[in-house]
């Protein structure tokens, strides 16, 4: 496959007003034809012979599909950023829900919106704002959160998103109080994610995400899985490169180890996350998790000696799912994340690989019928009710109000982290395991 470089003059000749487009006018330059999409990546801004400044290319629209809001618009649209609207926090900043009614924007229909304000005392800035902007601006997929916009006025960053109305797989999975998340559900997030990550291994200019992990992972009403925060992403290697090299950034418990160690970056890196989020699936246990004994606080040290053995594996399995999922379902998704997280990367399956075999496991209809009652929410029925057979039965699981934002969302467990340090040959614990609310872009 080809991969063609475009100019950011070339994306976006309206920046240019005064002068002719260089594309028709040059025959030695090839002509881009309307309507083959070329993404432009962050190489083409980064690149020293441009000319232009990052506050030139933020304040023009990355592709056209983009709305441009002002501060005041999104003060009046999240009700001034009230707590009410409040949804959470991560390293970015504080994110609001809003409502965009039909008046406001010839062409946007009304819809809530999810609003993320840059935190100005936080580690993040411009540079993580840019790189949502220009990835997601322009990446546009089923299994990717929409951008619907951003604002851009003196300091202030902020970015407008569809409002995914579950919220994140992190909070569904953790939560303590609630609903448990029934393996069907599991299983079907999973595939959404693993779509998400393929599309962007695949695309034309392939792009390594690099923040995989629960919270990222946000979800529609039917369980929908979609890929968020695009701060970290990176545009993949070219031409006969293997890899790109970078500072090691990531969180903790998610990162490949050898991208801990040496800072090559290849969509391997990303396979590797997927395997610790489906472990994640599997166990309803964190990918780091403090409050354990010490020998089960690294989810993958303490399950991956279990993924192939049926009769441990049983032991690993969440405990909350009381027995209700497929037993070949679960060995194969726990084969298929031992894959994931092998030492050696190139063994890893490709995302494609993964979602077969996902879209494979999703088929299996084996779930244990225990004697206990259990009830499926009618939310959940909606999502499981094709793959289950069985007559329902009741539930322990009585208080089904699934909304994942009932809680405030302060402090994330697992923030993205970043290592000042390039790669670290002493591995993991090269990487901080904790940020101060924050990442740093490379
Ligand atoms: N588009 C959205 N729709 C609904 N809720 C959202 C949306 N985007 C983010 N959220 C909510 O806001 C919370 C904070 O999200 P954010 O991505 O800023 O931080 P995080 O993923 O928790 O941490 P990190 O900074 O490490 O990525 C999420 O947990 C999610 O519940
Ligand atoms: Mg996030």
């Amino acid at each position: 496959m080809t991969v063609k470089k475009i100019t950011w003059k070339s994306f976006v000749p309206s920046c240019y007003k005064n002068e002719e487009n260089p594309i028709s006018n040059d025959p030695k330059k090839p002509i881009i034809k309307q309507n083959s999409f070329q993404r432009v990546s962050l190489s083409d801004i980064s690149n020293p012979s441009t000319t232009i400044s990052m506050d030139d290319l933020s304040i023009s629209l990355v592709g056209s599909n983009l709305h441009v809001f002002t501060l005041l618009e999104l003060r009046t649209i999240t009700q001034s950023f009230s707590s009410s609207n409040f949804i959470g926090e991560g390293g970015f900043g504080p994110v609001h829900k809003g409502f965009i009614d039909d008046k406001m924007r010839p062409g946007l229909e009304a819809q809530p919106l999810a609003v993320k304000l840059l935190d100005l005392d936080g580690c993040q800035g411009h540079r993580e704002w840019l790189t949502e902007v220009i990835f997601l601006g322009q990446l546009r997929h089923s299994h990717l959160v929409k951008l619907i916009g951003y604002c851009y006025e003196n300091d202030q960053r902020l970015l407008v998103y569809e409002y995914m109305p579950r919220g994140s797989l992190e909070n569904h999975l953790f939560r303590k109080y609630g609903a448990c998340l029934p393996w069907c559900a599991r299983m079907k997030i999973a595939v959404g994610a693993a779509k998400g990550l393929a599309f962007l291994h695949e695309t034309e200019k392939p792009v390594i995400y690099r923040d995989f992990k629960a919270s990222n992972i946000l979800l529609d009403s039917d369980y929908t899985a979609k890929l968020s925060d695009f701060g970290l992403a990176k545009d993949g290697p070219e031409g006969d490169n293997t890899h790109v090299s970078t500072r090691v950034m990531g969180t903790h418990g998610y990162a490949a180890p050898e991208y801990i160690m040496t800072g090559h970056l290849t969509s391997m890196s990303d396979v590797y996350s997927f395997g610790v989020v489906l472990l994640e699936l599997i166990t309803g246990r964190r990918s780091m998790d403090k409050a354990r004994p010490s020998r089960e606080q690294n989810l993958v040290e303490w399950a991956r000696p279990k993924l192939n053995d049926p009769r441990k594996l049983e032991l690993i399995v969440d405990p909350r799912l009381e027995g209700q999922y497929s037993v070949i379902g679960a060995q194969k998704a726990a084969a298929l994340a031992y894959a994931c997280l092998s030492h050696h990367p190139k063994t890893r399956p490709t995302m494609s690989n993964v979602v077969k075999t996902l879209e494979a496991i999703q088929e299996f209809n084996d779930t244990l019928t225990e004697s206990f009652v259990y009830i499926v929410s009618a939310d959940f029925d909606k999502v499981c009710g094709e793959q289950k057979e069985e007559p329902k039965k009741k539930s322990r699981h009585q208080n089904y109000r699934d909304n994942g934002h009932k809680r405030r969302m302060r402090s994330p467990r697992s923030p993205t982290v970043h290592s000042d340090a390039y790669p670290n040959k002493n591995g993991i614990n090269g990487m901080r395991s904790q940020r101060p609310n924050g990442v740093k872009a490379n």
